[in-house]
C-alpha cells in the first residue's frame, strides 16, 4: 500500500514518480502479494499539483515491478474521480490502465451499491485481468450489528458480489473502525460462506489495527493490506515489519524477508524528509481517540471542525455529534466515505444552524434522487419530500442505476481535446479532470507554460 494509500493517507498524496522509481525495483523482488500502486487520489494530485502523467508512472512502474503483481484502488462508476462517468469511459479507462500494466482491480462504491460496479467489472474481466470487489465497512453502533452494519449485511452482500463474477472481495475499511473481536466473526463468516479469496484492508486510524489484523489472520484471512514502516501507522496501514516478526515460526508464517523489509524502509527514509512538510503533525498522539467514541471517520471529523470553526460556532459541536446520527439514519445509513460523509457533515451543520432541513446542497437533493445509488437503508419519506421540493430534475427519485442516465461521453471528449491529446489516456485525462487535466495537458505538450495556469 506504500505507493498508494501510504502517503495517500499520510502526505496529501504528493510521493512523485522518481522516488517510487528509485526502490520499486526492489520493491518487486520482496514477494509481496501485490503492490498497490495507482488509483485513488493519485491520478488528480499528480495533474493537478505534480505536473506528473499518472500513465506515465503506471507505464514505469511496470517496467521496473515485472514479477509483483500491480494492484489500483477504482472508485467503481467514479473511475480515479468525483461524479459518475458515461459506460464508455469507464470501459476506457480500464482497458488502458490494463494495458499499461494494472494487473489487480480494487473496486469500491461508496454506497456499497453493486450496481455501480457492474461496468469496471465486466471490462476488468474481460481483458483477463483481476476484479476485487469491496465492501465498505461501516457499522450502525459502536460495534458491527444493529439495523443495518450487521454480520448478515456484510455476507449476503460478499454473495452478491461473488455472484456477480468478483474474483476477490475485500473488505475495505477506510476509517480503521473495525474492532479486533468483529475482524474475527466477519472473517470466519465470510471464509466459510464464500470460495474466492478475502482481504482485509484497513487504516491504523484509531488504533485497532493491527489487533484486529491479527484476528482476521487467527479467522482464515487471506491477504492483509500493509505499509512499510515509514508510510504507516497513523492514518495509513498497519506496517508490515512487526506483522512478519509476529507471525514467524506460526502457521501463518508470510515467508516475507525481514531484514529486506528493513532495507526498504531506510531507503523511504531517505526520501522521506522532502514530504515531511505534508505530515500532520499538530497532535502527540498517532491515533485519534474520537474515532472510537463517535465512529466518525477522521477526515469527516476535520471538515465539521473547519466548518463550524468558520462560522465562528465552534462550541456547538455536541450538538452536530448529536444530529449527525439522525441525519444519516433518514438518508439510510449510508457508509461515511467519501463523497457522502461530506453531503452528510454538512447538512448535519446546517441543520443545527439554520433548523432541519432549511437549507439543502445541490449534492443533498442529486443524493436524495438517487444520482449516486442506492443506500443500505431506507431514506426517510418526509426528508425525501423536503429535500426535493424545489428540485430541478424532479421530486420522483429514480430507481435504476445511475450510469443509466448517461450519454456516452467519449466522443464528444476526443473532439474536445483535438489537436491536444495524442492517445486515449490524454483523452481520459482531459474527461476526468476537464479543468486541471487540460492544464497538464497543455503543460505536457508545450501548448502552455506553468505560469498561465497560476
Ligand atoms: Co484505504
Amino acid at each position: 500500500m506504500t505507493l498508494r494509500d501510504g502517503h495517500q493517507s499520510l502526505l496529501a498524496t504528493r510521493m512523485r514518480t522518481a522516488d517510487m522509481a528509485s526502490i520499486a525495483a526492489e520493491m518487486n523482488k520482496a514477494g509481496f502479494y501485490s503492490i498497490e500502486a495507482w488509483g485513488g487520489a493519485t491520478f488528480d494530485v499528480a495533474t493537478r499539483f505534480l505536473n506528473e502523467d499518472p500513465w506515465e508512472r503506471l507505464r514505469l512502474l511496470k517496467k521496473l515491478i515485472p514479477d509483483t503483481p500491480l494492484q489500483m484502488l477504482l472508485r467503481g462508476q467514479n473511475l480515479v474521480g468525483y461524479r459518475h462517468y458515461a459506460d464508455d469511459v469507464v470501459t476506457a479507462f480500464v482497458s488502458h490502465a490494463a494495458r499499461l500494466g494494472i494487473d489487480v482491480f480494487r473496486i469500491f462504491d461508496a454506497l456499497n451499491d453493486e450496481r455501480n460496479l457492474k461496468t469496471a467489472l465486466d471490462a476488468v474481466k474481460s481483458c483477463g485481468k483481476q476484479a476485487q470487489l469491496c465492501i465498505c465497512y461501516s457499522l450502525t453502533g459502536p460495534k458491527m450489528g444493529g439495523a443495518i452494519y450487521n454480520l448478515d449485511y456484510y455476507v449476503n452482500k460478499a454473495l452478491v458480489l461473488q455472484n456477480m463474477g468478483a474474483d476477490s472481495l475485500c473488505i475495505k475499511d477506510m476509517a480503521g473502525l473495525i474492532a479486533p473481536d468483529d475482524a474475527y466473526r466477519l472473517i470466519k463468516a465470510l471464509k466459510r460462506e464464500l470460495r474466492i479469496q478475502v482481504q482485509l484492508h484497513t487504516h491504523y486510524t484509531s488504533g485497532m489495527a493491527s489487533m484486529s489484523y491479527l484476528k482476521a489472520i487467527e479467522a482464515g484471512v487471506d491477504v492483509v493490506d500493509t505499509a512499510l514502516a515509514p508510510f504507516a501507522l497513523r492514518s495509513s496501514q498497519p506496517a508490515i515489519e512487526p506483522l512478519v516478526a509476529a507471525l514467524q515460526g506460526t502457521p501463518r508464517d508470510t515467508g516475507l524477508d525481514l531484514s529486506q523489509l528493513v532495507r526498504l524502509g531506510q531507503h523511504l527514509e531517505s526520501i522521506g524528509a522532502r514530504y515531511r512538510q505534508f505530515l500532520d503533525t499538530t497532535r502527540l498522539a498517532v491515533i485519534d481517540t474520537s474515532v472510537l467514541v463517535h465512529q466518525i471517520p477522521g477526515g469527516m471529523l476535520t471538515n465539521l471542525v473547519a466548518q463550524l470553526r468558520e462560522a465562528g460556532v465552534l462550541d456547538r459541536i455536541d450538538e452536530v455529534y448529536k444530529e449527525l446520527p439522525r441525519v444519516r439514519k433518514e438518508l439510510g445509513t449510508p457508509p461515511l466515505v467519501t463523497p457522502i460523509s461530506q453531503i452528510v457533515g454538512v447538512q448535519a451543520v446546517q441543520n443545527v444552524l439554520f433548523g432541519r432541513y432549511k437549507m439543502v446542497s445541490t449534492q443533498l437533493q442529486d443524493y436524495v434522487y438517487g444520482l449516486y445509488g442506492r443506500p443500505p437503508g431506507p431514506i426517510d419519506p418526509d426528508v425525501q419530500k423536503t429535500v426535493l421540493k424545489n428540485y430541478k430534475r424532479g421530486q420522483t427519485p429514480i430507481t435504476g442505476r445511475p450510469a443509466d442516465l448517461l450519454e456516452p461521453e467519449l466522443a464528444g471528449a476526443e473532439q474536445a481535446t483535438r489537436g491536444i491529446a495524442r492517445d486515449i489516456g490524454d483523452v481520459l485525462t482531459y474527461i476526468l479532470f476537464p479543468t486541471t487535466g487540460l492544464h497538464f495537458l497543455k503543460q505536457k505538450y508545450g501548448l502552455e507554460t506553468a505560469e498561465a495556469k497560476a
